[in-house]
């Protein structure tokens, strides 16, 4: 394999998760960021958020001489053949995404440009934002230095970012040149997965049509989810009998209390937003965004309906991130519920292996507590929001005694509800 300078501007989940997998397929990497803390940090070792494996991956490059960090986009335009964007593209009061990050660094490139260099989107952007990146590039591009502009989206999870990016079910490569598509390609050689060429806008469609279409499972196993309780029925049969079918596949039908996370909240409003731009009014995504927002006022509704007034009651919360495995908060569901809980009155106590630190930030007057036990103490109910394994070995009897009733809530479905009822517990999930 020919190994290739790449630098990656941006050191967020995306850009770091980039830099670490390029260099550990043994491509030299210098990433970005004007964070100057933030180098600081990654300099020493350490990564400023919790993503499984990635600091000893880190690490390993930085030791082995092919992961460098630096606060000068300037140095990276200079040594690297391939520059990725990965800068944040934070949601606007509009929905909008907010490109002023992605302009500045396409200027920034433009204006020190000296040798041909392929310019690869790697941020989730909106259709037509290759288009912006070659123009503002051509305007700063004084030497009139040759270059490409590409689209190269991602497909990471975080908690599973690594994984993600090192077994990928596809590689999507957008670019308008021979030239461009060969070093894409040579990049991603050692990476055994379908690569699928195409122009720009194609590419950045497939990005925000892939997260509108994994959202809209969940909404849509949320509504089933929905029917189930009015009739009776229970919806982890319902997704297994439709996830067999081929067509349709099993992942993504977990029911629960909605999506959440800095992906899909922002990419469904920013593609509505888009659609709205080119002439579409997008009904079928805006009713996907109703119903994630439906399902957490359900959520509390079903809270309600067990221990009637929630004034002064306290409430024992199990788990605070949008998703398992990571600390982010961003747009967890955990937010709205507990803001809810707290407009009716309750008092919460919670608990997250990762995420409190940053919950912190963000909720107010929660009682944060060292393990699900103390939780449990002298609680009326316990609610769990985020399916981390720990909870799925809880010590069941011991929370009983814990609690003030034996009431427990669970918004991701994770124990087995004739089960549950043997222990004692009233038990309620989602669709079941
Ligand atoms: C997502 C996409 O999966 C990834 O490809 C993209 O590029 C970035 O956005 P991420 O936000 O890390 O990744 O999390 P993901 O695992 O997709 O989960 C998103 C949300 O959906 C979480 O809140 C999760 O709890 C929820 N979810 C997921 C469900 O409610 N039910 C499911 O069946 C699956």
């Amino acid at each position: 394999m020919k190994s290739i300078n790449i630098g990656i501007i941006g050191a967020g989940y995306v850009g770091l998760t980039t830099a670490a997998c390029f260099a550990h397929l043994g491509h030299n990497v210098i990433c970005v960021d004007n964070d100057e803390n933030k180098i600081k940090i990654l300099l020493s070792g350490k990564i400023p958020f919790y993503e499984p494996g990635l600091d000893k991956l880190v690490i390993e490059n930085i030791t082995q001489g092919r992961l460098q960090f630096t606060t000068q986009t300037q140095k990276a335009v200079k040594e690297s053949l391939v520059l990725f964007i990965a800068v944040g593209t934070p949601p606007k009061e509009s929905g909008e995404p907010d490109l002023s990050y992605v302009e500045n660094v396409a200027q920034e490139i433009g204006s020190v440009l000296n040798d041909y260099r392929v310019i690869v989107e790697k941020s989730t952007v909106p259709v037509k934002t290759g288009d912006w990146i070659k123009e503002t590039i051509t305007r700063y591009n004084k030497s009139k230095a040759p270059f490409d502009v590409a689209s190269n989206p991602e497909f990471l999870r975080e908690g599973s970012a690594i994984n993600d990016f090192l077994n990928p079910d596809r590689i999507v490569i957008g670019v308008e040149s021979d030239r461009a598509k060969e070093i894409l390609l040579q990049i991603y050689e050692p990476i055994n997965a379908p690569k699928i060429i195409t122009d720009i806008k194609s590419a950045e469609l497939i990005k925000h049509a892939s997260n509108a279409f994994l959202a809209m499972k969940i909404s849509f196993i949320n509504s089933i989810s929905i029917i189930c309780e009015l009739a009776g029925a229970s919806v982890d049969k319902v997704a297994q009998g439709i996830g067999l079918d081929k067509r349709i596949g099993p992942a993504f039908l977990n029911a629960g209390v909605g999506y959440g996370g800095f992906c899909f909240p922002k990419d469904l409003k920013a593609f509505i937003k888009i659609a709205e731009e080119l002439g579409y009014d997008y009904r079928l995504l805006k009713e996907v965004e109703r119903i994630n927002e439906e399902q957490k006022q359900r959520f509390v509704k079903k809270i309600e309906g067990l221990l009637w007034n929630l004034r002064g009651k306290q409430i024992g919360i199990l788990g605070l991130a949008f998703k398992p495995n990571t600390d982010d908060m961003r747009f967890a569901p955990s937010i709205d519920i507990i803001n809810e809980l707290q407009a009716r009155g309750a008092k919460i106590k919670a608990y997250d292996p990762y995420a409190m630190n940053n919950a912190k930030k963000i909720l107010k007057d929660v009682t944060y507590c060292n393990d699900p036990y103390e939780v449990a103490k002298n609680s009326e109910a316990l609610v769990i929001i985020t399916e981390w394994d720990e909870f799925r070995n809880l010590d069941l009897m011991r929370i009983k005694e814990l609690l003030k009733l034996p009431i427990i809530v669970d918004g991701r479905n994770i124990f087995d509800p004739p089960k549950m009822a043997e222990l004692g517990f009233i038990y309620r999930s989602v669709g079941r």
